[in-house]
């Protein structure tokens, strides 16, 4: 993944700047081309040749030095990348990016890349949650720019905040998922359910399920990284994915009148969210009294997925206990779908609440694709190129 590729990395003038030097050495020892930018400042806290003997090539430190195999700097460096990382970042060249200011080398070659850039901040915790540089970050974001929070512990002033850069092998596994992303879902508009409804019983109570969300925002978060535009109709209430339109519901009426508008003009239809089946039918107006018994009224509520119709892909989900694969078929055509994942959540490490799955896709044809355990980010990535594939015959 890392092999053969060329990522600029651009360090700022942070106590952390030493860290760098770390990450440029990993970087190469993985077979990266590593391209060291620095400003000015950075040169203070480590030296150029530190960085140019790890990765056996040059480093750029201004916009007018001579010998170097670049001709215009900041053009041929923009366009070698295959990714920029800036690591440390510091609030003040987080504030010249959000602003467009381009007045030393690593600026210029940010403005003029189009190649993703990864940028992980480093500074005073004071300066880090001043609301300026959030704002700085929250545009760098909206324009695509992966932001690597930073993380908790002793800072160079000698206090403890939020502020440290962060450890170096995160900073390299957001490389590689930037550098793993396609582009295939570009232009294509694509809706995601996400979560486990909640059904409400009185104003405090509720009917639920165990449901988490997470799959459905690994859909969500990696069909935008694969540039469709993206709504995702969530009940669960995680951190929002960059760059998706989230639309908060919490019962399955709610979700149903969500979607359906959500998917007009849509590509695709996944529902990852665990839509509860049945609801009371009556909601009290008051908290009910508690006393030795309670009967329910339920009503069925309506299978979204079944009653959807307009031309679009229609991926299901089936959470399934026993008879995995002949019971996701069923619902595969008793709703119509196109694709259904179906997992078993009597295993262990999977399903509900869990970081990693273990799916079944099968396709309205018959296929039948078994994968391993993998993270949901992963099982999401197998999904969409299942999509895709689909979409690209159409
Ligand atoms: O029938 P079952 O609930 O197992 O089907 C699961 C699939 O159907 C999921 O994709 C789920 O989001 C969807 N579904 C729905 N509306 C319901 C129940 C399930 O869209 N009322």
């Amino acid at each position: 993944m890392l092999e053969g590729k060329t990522v600029v990395l651009g360090i700022a003038g942070s106590i952390a700047a030493y860290k760098a030097a770390d990450l440029a050495s990993k970087l190469t020892q993985a077979g990266v081309g590593v391209e060291v930018v620095m400003t000015e400042a950075a040169t203070r806290f480590i030296t150029p040749l530190t960085l140019s003997s790890i990765t056996g090539r040059p480093v750029v430190t201004g916009m007018w030095q001579p010998a170097s195999e670049f001709s215009i700097e900041h053009v041929s460096l923009a366009e070698a990348a295959d990714v920029v990382v800036i690591a440390p970042a510091t609030a003040d060249i987080i504030a010249k990016l959000a602003s467009g200011i381009a007045d030393d080398i690593l600026t210029c070659t940010v403005l003029a890349t189009r190649a993703p850039v990864i940028i992980a901040p480093a500074m005073n915790d004071n300066m880090y949650r001043n609301p300026v540089t959030q704002e700085n970050l929250s545009r760098l974001k909206a324009r695509g720019f992966v932001i690597i929070e930073p993380g908790y512990g002793r800072l160079a002033s000698g206090k403890t905040g939020t502020g440290r850069l962060a450890e170096v092998d995160r900073i390299i596994d957001a490389i590689r998922q930037v550098l793993q992303r396609k582009s295939d879902l570009a232009g294509r508009q694509i809706v995601v359910t996400a979560g486990g409804t909640r059904e409400p019983i009185d104003p405090v109570r509720y009917i639920g399920n165990r449901s988490s969300g997470k799959m459905g925002y690994a859909l969500a978060g990696v069909a935008r990284e694969r540039g469709a535009k993206v709504t995702l109709v969530t009940a669960a209430s995680l951190p929002s994915p960059a760059e998706v339109e989230v639309i908060a519901v919490e019962t399955a009426l709610q979700m149903k009148r969500a979607v359906t508008r959500a998917v007009k003009g849509a590509d695709a239809l996944i529902m990852a969210a665990a839509v509860a089946d049945y609801r009371p039918e009556e909601v009290a107006r008051a908290k009910i009294k508690k006393s030795s018994r309670l009967n329910l009224e339920l009503v069925a509520t309506p299978d979204i997925l079944a009653e959807i119709e307009g031309g679009f892909i229609k991926v299901g989900f089936a959470a399934e206990s026993e008879d995995v694969i002949a019971n996701a078929r069923k619902k595969l055509e008793a709703k119509g779908l196109d694709l259904i994942v179906a997992n078993d959540i009597t295993q262990k490490d999977s399903g509900f609440g869990a970081d990693s799955n273990k799916v079944t896709i099968i396709d309205k044809n018959g296929k039948i694709e078994d994968l391993p355990l993998m993270t949901k980010r992963e099982v999401a990535d197998r999904v969409l190129d299942r999509v895709a594939g689909i979409l690209g015959k159409r």
